[in-house]
């Protein structure tokens, strides 16, 4: 995620591009930097590890100021959250200096070259890369210099970068996250998001990608990365400074919800090749060989990354044939749990600080289990103490109740998987290619899923009354129909159950009648027939519901007719396959409890007696 603050114009730039980071803190918080070009003429850097206020009180101590500048507020991806790993980010010889956000998938390919033509590395980042590349082709025009580094750079980016020896301008370019710039009266702003400079002007343009921008204090100009010339129409923003720390959304977590397509690309990113077809996992820092040795995997989390521990799980054992395990955090330590160095020891948690799945990892380490964190926050207690590391860069989640964390979850233990099964022959090269051929997909159908909101405010207006509500799946979607009931009950406080299909004749089906919404998770990957078979026994269950006189809400494929004859209510998800539906149905999961939770007047941000990071058993 990461926020980026740049001004230059007649005003000095600090106090601005500090207001500006700390409406940006949202987007990350784990340290921070500005750098001013000064009085001296030179490019004065200060950093701080932590929070913004670390920063503001390094400026107390060792003031600078200047009329144009840089800021960052990071949100760590590569390497931890040290003050030398906080931006902005020198060259050798700290002649200008860049901010970034996004990640260098090539990194270690261009540092490798770099620091065999001599240049030498003060930080971890993928980000110091970028510096370098400019210092390299610098011949007297930081643009031109720029645009010779992005040739080279495989990833996504948002950039601010200026220069001592090519003073009086920022370039800015955009592949991947947004970038926008606000036009004031001879003084130009450059941000990560809106919030950031809406107190400074209200007339703004985002760079499409491909786009760099240079700013002087009379003006900006706009060219392609080749250095063609473009045009982007300015628009008046007119939302109220909360608004727009939501990027226009209501609530945080609708934002959140709306994100998963770029949260679910970033977990992707570096991770399947579209064009070698084979799955990586170079950073997780427990080698092939370890990953193959495995004779057992365990999973601990809590809550709904217990659930996305769960569907790990069908992942793991369909794609890569290694027994899973699966505890609660709470639990797994007080049952004096079986497992040695054979059993690798996952823990999943979006905060990386939950008690009781830190707990579950020291009884693990305990009994000589190595230990994969699959964590959305780097430097988080659970990262620090993990022998290996697989982030989900979901960016910081705000709204209480996880959602682009779970999905993030979700892909990357969908890549874990894979890589798994690469590495353990339990899958063909062929199999492999086509499973990344269609994860590759699910983003654009997420973004097709999340076009349609009307649908969930429909739904929500015909359900809300309702006292309870019952969420079904079979096999991976179990633990979907668990996420699906968790995230009802706790932002609308409508009691939620999610059961296994094929148990309510156990059971539960003495529950139904005509007040009871049933979610029922019925998509399927035609060309698979286990797939097919799990839906044969779904549209049963459904019948079984409507025989009962229960209200049937069915998640199926679009132009399901079979499905849209039986339901009360249907949910069209695009096509995918079985171990990838996941990402596409907890979607309108989503949707569904959060306009109920609107409609009910329920605060949907920060639900009664709940936390955001549960630090206490
Ligand atoms: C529910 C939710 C919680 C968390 C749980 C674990 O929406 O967010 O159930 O999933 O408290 O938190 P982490 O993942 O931070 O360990």
């Amino acid at each position: 995620m990461c926020g980026i603050v740049g001004y230059i114009g007649g005003r000095q730039a600090v106090s601005i591009i500090m207001d500006g980071l700390k409406r940006l803190e949202y987007r990350g918080y784990d340290s921070a930097g500005i750098a001013v070009f000064d009085d001296t003429q030179t490019i004065s850097v200060r950093r701080a590890s932590g929070k913004l206020r670390n920063l503001e009180e390094a400026l107390r101590q060792n003031p600078t100021d200047g009329n144009f500048g840089i800021g960052h507020t990071r949100w760590a991806t590569h390497g931890r959250p040290t003050e030398e790993n906080a931006h902005p980010h020198r060259d050798s010889k700290g002649n200008l200096v860049v901010v970034h956000n996004g990640i260098v998938e090539n990194y270690l390919v261009l540092r490798h070259g770099l620091q065999a033509r001599g240049h030498v590395f003060l930080s971890e980042t993928d980000t110091e890369i970028i510096a370098h590349l400019v210092e390299d082709a610098f011949t007297g025009n930081l643009e031109e210099a720029v645009r010779a580094a992005l040739a080279q750079i495989q990833g996504v980016l948002a950039i601010a970068i200026i220069s001592r020896l090519d003073p009086n301008k920022i370039v800015a370019a955009r592949q991947g996250p947004p970038v926008v710039i606000g036009l004031g009266e001879d003084e130009y702003f450059v941000a990560s998001d809106v919030p950031a400079i809406l107190s400074h002007t209200r007339d703004m343009f985002f760079l499409a990608d491909g786009d760099m921008a240079i700013l002087t204090a009379s003006g900006v100009t706009l060219t392609d990365f080749v250095g063609n010339p473009v045009t982007r129409s300015v628009s008046r923003i007119l939302w109220d400074p909360i608004m727009a720390e939501k990027g226009g959304y209501k609530h945080f977590m609708q934002k959140e919800i709306y994100e998963q397509p770029r949260s679910t690309r970033d977990t992707m990113l570096g991770r399947l090749g579209a064009e070698s077809g084979r799955a990586f996992l170079d950073e997780v820092l427990i080698s092939p060989e370890q990953m193959r040795g495995f004779r057992q995997i365990r999973i601990v989390a809590c809550g709904t990354s217990w659930h996305a521990a769960l569907a790990g799980k069908f992942l793991i054992e369909k794609l890569a044939r290694v027994p899973v395990e699966v505890d609660y955090g709470s639990e797994f330590r007080y049952r004096d749990p079986i497992l040695g160095p054979d059993t690798l020891t996952i823990v999943i948690s979006q905060s990386g600080e939950t008690a009781d799945t830190l707990a579950a990892q020291r009884e693990a380490k305990s009994k000589g289990s190595p230990t994969l964190a699959i964590c959305n926050v780097i430097g988080s207690m659970i990262t620090r103490e993990a022998a290996g590391m697989l982030m989900t860069h979901a960016g910081p989640e705000i709204g209480v109740a996880s959602t682009k964390a779970f999905t993030s979850q979700l892909t990357a233990l969908f890549v874990l998987a894979l890589y798994l099964g690469q590495e353990r022959g339990t899958l063909t090269e062929a199999q492999v290619r086509a499973q990344i051929e269609e994860a590759l997909k699910i983003p654009g159908k997420m973004e097709q899923i999340l076009a349609s909101e009307v649908i969930y405010q429909n739904l929500a207006r015909s359900l809300h009354k309702a006292k309870d509500f019952l969420y079904l799946g079979r096999g991976i979607h179990f633990p979907i129909a668990l996420e699906g009931a968790l995230k009802l009950k706790e932002i609308s406080y409508i009691h939620a159950e999610g059961y296994p299909a094929g148990e309510m004749k156990h059971g539960p089906n003495a529950l139904i009648d005509e007040n009871l919404p049933v979610v029922i998770l019925a998509a399927y990957d035609p060309d698979d027939a286990e797939s097919r078979l799990r839906y044969e026994k779904t549209v049963s269950n459904i019948q079984e519901v409507k025989a009962r006189s229960g209200i049937v809400v069915a998640i199926s494929n679009e132009g399901d007719k079979e499905i849209a004859e039986m339901a009360d209510y249907v949910i069209p998800i695009p096509v995918t396959s079985e171990m990838l539906l996941p990402l596409l149905e907890i979607i309108p999961m989503q949707l569904l409890a959060y306009h109920i939770a609107v409609r009910l007047g329920c605060d949907v941000d920060q639900p009664r007696n709940l936390a955001k990071s549960v630090t206490v058993e």
